[in-house]
């Protein structure tokens, strides 16, 4: 809409703080409709800590619930497909209004850690699918997104960064807690938890692992163009999967894309050997005594 468009004031600021948790002081002021949100019971909840691949999952499953359709999953902007839970910001409708909107079967997009997932998801049983990625290729990704999403503070050098990120101190706070507080529910058996590099090795068993998840089959072509649509080509130039109908004032594409490389391994590209073994170390501090593993490359 102009009127955000015209919006210029939209500028950095520092983070603030949600139950410990560090986020966009917009969405602590929207919480209290969140934490009361109402899920109904065939609500499949997408979750995932920052640049995982919330929207590539999003994609997928938007997908399968249209059947292939790829003109129906141009319909509207990603964003709008897959609500974000606790997105609020100044003009646009928060993620819960949208989601009030929404028809079932909907499909929600959160990144809150397990600990602050409203209660009425657990309450009617649904269903949720949470996405890892490695957190050398996270850091690497959000750095990026802190870059060309301007409601972040400004994250300094890469190496002030990989600091904020290894502190806790990004935006939803610890990578190391948020993955392993989701592996823990994983024996529920209403979770599928899946990771960035195994979509990324063979696309085909990871969807195919979804639809026997959500209890669908299709038709081999069917699974053939939802793998095609969702390739990192095609959402990439697809203008409503990699939000550049974002207004500029919230995402700056030229700063740095959305759908930016797409790949695992990056993080060799911009780490330096020094920066790399300090960050393995404490890994290793944070992982241990867990038995969630990560690939780091391809
Ligand atoms: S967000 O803002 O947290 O919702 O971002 P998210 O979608 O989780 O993560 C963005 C990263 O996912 C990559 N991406 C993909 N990779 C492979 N294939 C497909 N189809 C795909 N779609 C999105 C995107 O490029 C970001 O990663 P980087 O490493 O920055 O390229």
């Amino acid at each position: 809409p102009p009127s955000a468009m015209g919006k210029e004031d939209v500028g950095r600021e520092e983070l603030g703080s949600l139950h410990g948790i560090p986020l966009y002081k917009c969405f602590v002021e929207g919480w209290p409709q969140v934490e009361a949100f109402q899920a109904r019971p065939d609500d499949l909840l997408i979750a995932t800590y920052p640049k995982s691949g919330t929207t590539w999952l999003s994609e997928i499953l938007d997908m399968i619930y249209h059947d292939g359709d790829v003109e129906k999953c141009r319909r509207d902007a990603i964003f709008n497909r897959v609500p974000f839970l606790e997105m609020k910001a100044p003009e646009m409708p928060s993620g819960v209004e949208l989601l009030e909107k929404t028809p079932s079967p909907r499909l929600v997009k959160t990144h809150l850690p397990v600990q602050l997932l409203p209660t009425s998801f657990r309450d009617k049983d649904c269903k949720v699918i949470y996405m890892a990625r490695n957190p050398k290729d996270v850091v690497v990704s959000y750095y990026y997104f802190y870059q060309m999403a301007k409601m972040h503070p400004d994250p300094g050098t890469l190496g002030e960064f990989l600091e904020t990120f290894m502190a806790g101190k990004t935006a939803y706070g610890s990578w190391y807690e948020h993955v392993q507080g989701w592996w823990e529910k994983k024996q529920e058996k209403q979770l599928l938890y899946l990771f960035y590099e195994d979509m990324k090795k063979d696309p085909r068993r990871e969807v195919e692992k979804i639809l026997q998840f959500l209890g669908k089959e299709v038709a081999e072509a069917t699974l053939a163009k939802i793998l095609h649509h969702t390739s990192f080509q095609e959402m990439r130039k697809n203008p409503a999967a990699n939000y550049e109908t974002m207004p500029t004032t919230l995402m700056d594409h030229s700063l740095s894309p959305f759908l930016r490389k797409g790949i695992s391994g990056d993080w060799k590209n911009h780490f330096t050997v020094a920066q790399n073994e300090r960050f393995d170390q404490h890994y290793q501090e944070h992982m241990v005594g867990s038995d969630l593993c990560f690939q780091m490359e391809a």
